[in-house]
C-alpha cells in the first residue's frame, strides 16, 4: 500500500491568528450579555485555558454598586470552577478595553508571564476596532507575590 503523504501543518502563526480571532469573537459575543444598567458600559471577556477551551464572561452590575463584577473575573472564575486553572490567553472587548487593577491581580494568579492579553477597543455600533496585544507579565509591576511573602 502506498504511504500516505505527511499531513501538512498550518504555520504556527496562522494557528495563533485563528485562535486570537476566535477569542475576540467570543469576547464580543459575551459583551452582548453584559448587565450594566448603572454604568451603561458593556464589557465582554474570553479566556483560553491550557485545555484549549474558551470561557467567556460579561460585567454584571448591581443596585448596590460595589457588588459589580468585571467581565474578566467572571470569565476567569468560570474557568477555574471547571477545574481550569491555567490561562494561555485573555481577550477583553469594550470601548477603550483594558483590565482594571483588581482584574490584573486575578489574571496574574492564573496566567503565566507570556500569556497573551488582547485588548479589543471597539463599540458595537461602530465599524472600526483597535487591537492591542501584550503579555500577562507586563500587567502589574511590583505585584503582590505570595511566594516572596512566604505564604
Ligand atoms: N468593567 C469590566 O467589566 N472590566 C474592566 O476591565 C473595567 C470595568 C466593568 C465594571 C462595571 O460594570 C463597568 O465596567 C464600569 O466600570
Amino acid at each position: 500500500m502506498a504511504k500516505k503523504p505527511p499531513k501538512k501543518r498550518a504555520p504556527r502563526s496562522n494557528g495563533r491568528a485563528a485562535i486570537r480571532k476566535k477569542l475576540m469573537e467570543a469576547a464580543k459575543t459575551a459583551q452582548k450579555n453584559a448587565y450594566c444598567p448603572y454604568s451603561r458600559y458593556p464589557v465582554g471577556a474570553a479566556v483560553l485555558t491550557d485545555s484549549g477551551r474558551i470561557y467567556t464572561g460579561c460585567n454584571v452590575e448591581n443596585a448596590s454598586f460595589g457588588l459589580a463584577i468585571c467581565a474578566e473575573r467572571v470569565a476567569i472564575f468560570k474557568a477555574v470552577s471547571h477545574g481550569e486553572k491555567k490561562i494561555q490567553a485573555l481577550c477583553v472587548a469594550a470601548k477603550s478595553a483594558k483590565p482594571c487593577g483588581a482584574c490584573r491581580q486575578v489574571i496574574i494568579e492564573f496566567a503565566h508571564k507570556e500569556a497573551e492579553m488582547i485588548y479589543l477597543d471597539w463599540q458595537p455600533l461602530e465599524k472600526k476596532e483597535k487591537i492591542t496585544i501584550t503579555k500577562a507579565g507586563k500587567l502589574l509591576p511590583h505585584a503582590f507575590d505570595p511566594s516572596e511573602a512566604g505564604l
